[in-house]
């Protein structure tokens, strides 16, 4: 069906942070499948697992017990302080299954119209609940009726959730812990906080929505560490297979409790292919360096970015955390619907929203190839 248009390019091959194309070229990925090979394409450790586990078996279903999904979910709750966890094959599916679970914590308050509070620009999915959820018209065009659950607050704006505070049929904020579809939005260090102390206050709970922003991406495993909190849900996918399609909605306390049998369910979710390869992800991140080198790359990309582009009249700001990275543009000087392709025939890959370029290279990205993006953006961008 026509819901894409892909670029005039087909890969086959990848290496790190290295894409080959059918003509044999090289091109830097600056994005990672949409945040999604973290650890960098075709890594050993994640290829070994789902070689081994596609010659010992593929999938049983969740009539029976799944031994990977067993130990993924132990070791997710312990890094995560979280409780028990639903497997989703998806970033929206994760987020439906938070959906599902705040409807039936409203049963237990006797609420029967629930509400959703969500952040406008926001992005959680492309089912008809998460579409609903993401705060951003283009994504919902064409589709209404939406559910009429969710109310849509002002990111980074504590206040606009705040004066909701009367609304009984509020049962959850549902937020990104940093916007990535919206162009990469760092919220203030306490904006995070001071939610969730108002979710406490008000018996609400707090859905983190992790997909883009979790898995290393910020420089910590999960992108609200940074804020010292635990939320009631945290939903994850993208990063956590590397590559295959798999998602989690981690649960704490009442939230945890919500999915009884017959609840809510899938057919492939947490199957014992991709639950070994999120296994050997989660292998790499506690065994190698590699969030130490997203903070050291994540500095140096600011430091030659900040020296290379400081008087760039095109350039407005450089929105960084970890290796999570928006640069805003001025949509006057530049032709932002260009860039993209530009970026292409010069073998780069990178996204644009809006007046933002968004970038999000392989975590396990080196200096070298830091300049090499930085050089190629300079021919993008102008000096
Ligand atoms: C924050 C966030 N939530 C949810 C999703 C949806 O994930 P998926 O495309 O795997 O359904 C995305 C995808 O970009 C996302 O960035």
């Amino acid at each position: 069906m026509s819901n894409y248009s892909p670029l005039d390019v087909t890969f086959v091959k990848g290496d790190g942070c290295w894409l080959t194309d059918s003509n044999g070229d090289k091109y830097l990925d600056a994005l990672s499948g949409i945040g999604v090979v973290n650890l960098g394409h075709c890594h050993p450790t994640v290829t070994k697992k789902l070689v081994d586990q596609s010659q010992k078996l593929l999938h049983t279903s969740n009539i029976y017990h799944i031994e990977n999904q067993e130990m993924l979910a132990q070791k997710l709750c312990n890094l995560a302080n979280m409780d028990k966890v639903f497997f989703s094959n998806s970033g929206a599916e994760a987020n439906e299954a938070a959906i599902k679970i705040a409807r039936l914590y409203a049963r237990t308050k006797n609420i029967e119209n629930p509400v959703i509070l969500t952040a406008s620009q926001s992005f959680h999915g492309r089912t008809m609940a998460t579409l609903s959820a993401t705060g951003q018209a283009k994504v919902q065009a064409g589709f209404s009726p939406l559910m009429s659950e969710f109310i849509h607050v002002n990111y980074d704006d504590f206040n606009s959730i705040q004066k909701l505070e009367d609304n009984k049929n509020i049962v959850a904020v549902m937020i990104e812990p940093i916007q990535g579809e919206a162009g990469v939005i760092i919220p203030k260090n306490t904006y995070l906080n001071q939610v969730q102390d108002l979710c406490k206050k008000n018996g609400w709970l707090l859905i983190l929505d992790g997909v883009q922003s979790c898995m290393g991406r910020t420089g910590k495993l999960f992108a609200h560490e940074h804020n010292n909190i635990t939320p009631d849900i945290l939903c994850l996918a993208k990063g956590l297979g590397n590559g295959v399609p798999i998602g989690a909605c981690l649960a704490k306390g009442v939230a945890s409790e919500m999915l009884t049998p017959g609840t809510h369910g899938s057919t492939f979710g947490g199957n014992p292919l991709v639950t070994s390869a999120a296994l050997g992800v989660l292998d790499v991140f506690q065994n190698t360096d590699v969030l130490d080198n997203v903070n050291q790359m994540s500095a140096y990309f600011k430091s030659e970015f900040d020296k290379h582009f400081s008087n760039n009249s095109v350039v407005k700001e450089l929105r960084i955390k970890g290796l999570m990275i928006g640069i805003g543009l001025d949509a006057n000087k530049v032709d932002c619907t260009q860039l993209v392709k530009k970026a292409l025939k010069d073998k780069l890959l990178i996204n644009v929203t809006g007046s933002s370029i968004r970038m999000l290279p392989p975590l396990i990205i080196t200096k070298k190839e830091v300049d090499t993006i930085i050089s190629k953006l300079l021919t993008l961008l102008g000096n």
